[in-house]
């Protein structure tokens, strides 16, 4: 179980773990146990899902639990956060590689069930694009879980500092933060895209479970601010405070400002 430390500000206090694998495996069990509820119940399940270093041991985790404990994903719809614009979805710099990559190619999900970005649309037609996506969630009944990761400017998918908390699927600017975070994955600056097709903050909060993520020193200082600074569109994941469906999971690392300031 969980080490819950108590904090005044958000709902529901943070989930800390010793490490990230720790951290990583209760996430997917959180998946794993709605996967199962609605099978029990008969019912398919909506996942949002997300990209990046953040949820590669999740993901580890669910292909083991597929592999050797029979969670079957048949039951099972997903959406994903974002996706560079514009790349192919056979460029391995692609979320659309990496989800293959990481974990559809692993598991028993309906091929007709994934949905990620694509961002073959034309500048012209890219809106009506990011509408019918948006409509597509809607159609499933929106998002029963979303798993989110924490940029370091505090973006959650590619929603950067300023997007508007009522916004929903569209293309957008990546941040400089975001772009240099990307260089590792791209090798050199100018190879990152400059935008990007982004779910929005009023998709995410409509999600009627969010679990956030956060792995590694890096991710404390922001983690900090995004729960327990004020509430604002220069940290977009400053909304979620006001939110009771949401689940902060972090490690020791992340959370080791947090930590401090609840000892004073
Ligand atoms: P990361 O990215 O998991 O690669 O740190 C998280 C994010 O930008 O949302």
């Amino acid at each position: 179980m969980p080490i819950k430390i108590s904090k005044h500000i958000q709902t529901k206090a943070p989930s800390l773990f010793p490490d990230a694998d720790q951290a990583s495996v209760y996430t997917a069990q959180q998946i794993a146990e709605l996967i199962h509820q609605k099978q029990r119940e008969g019912n398919q399940v909506t996942l949002g899902l997300a990209t990046g270093n953040t949820p590669k041991k999740v993901y580890q985790e669910l292909i083991r639990l597929h592999k050797n404990e029979g969670l079957s994903f048949q039951n099972v719809i997903t959406f994903n956060l974002d996706e560079y614009y514009p790349i192919g979805p056979d460029n391995d710099q692609s979320y659309t590689y990496f989800m293959r990559h990481n974990l559809f190619d692993h598991i028993d999900i309906q091929q007709e069930n994934i949905y990620i970005p694509q961002t073959n649309s034309t500048p012209q037609e890219v809106a009506k694009y990011c509408q019918a996506y948006e409509d597509k969630i809607a159609e499933y009944g929106g998002l029963d879980l979303q798993l989110l990761g924490i940029g370091r400017n505090g973006h959650i998918g590619f929603n950067e500092p300023g997007s508007s908390f009522a916004s929903t699927t569209r293309l957008v600017n990546l941040h400089p933060l975001t772009r240099e975070d990307a260089i590792a994955q791209f090798g050199t600056i100018d190879k990152v895209p400059h935008q990007a097709i982004s779910i929005g903050i009023h998709t995410i909060m409509q999600a009627k479970r969010i679990l956030l993520l956060a792995l590694g020193e890096r991710k404390s200082e922001i983690m900090n601010k995004a729960l327990s600074g004020e509430i604002s569109v220069d940290i977009p994941a400053s909304i979620l405070q006001t939110m009771s469906q949401v689940e902060y999971i972090l490690d020791q690392e992340a959370a080791v400002l947090i930590q401090e300031e609840d000892r004073v």
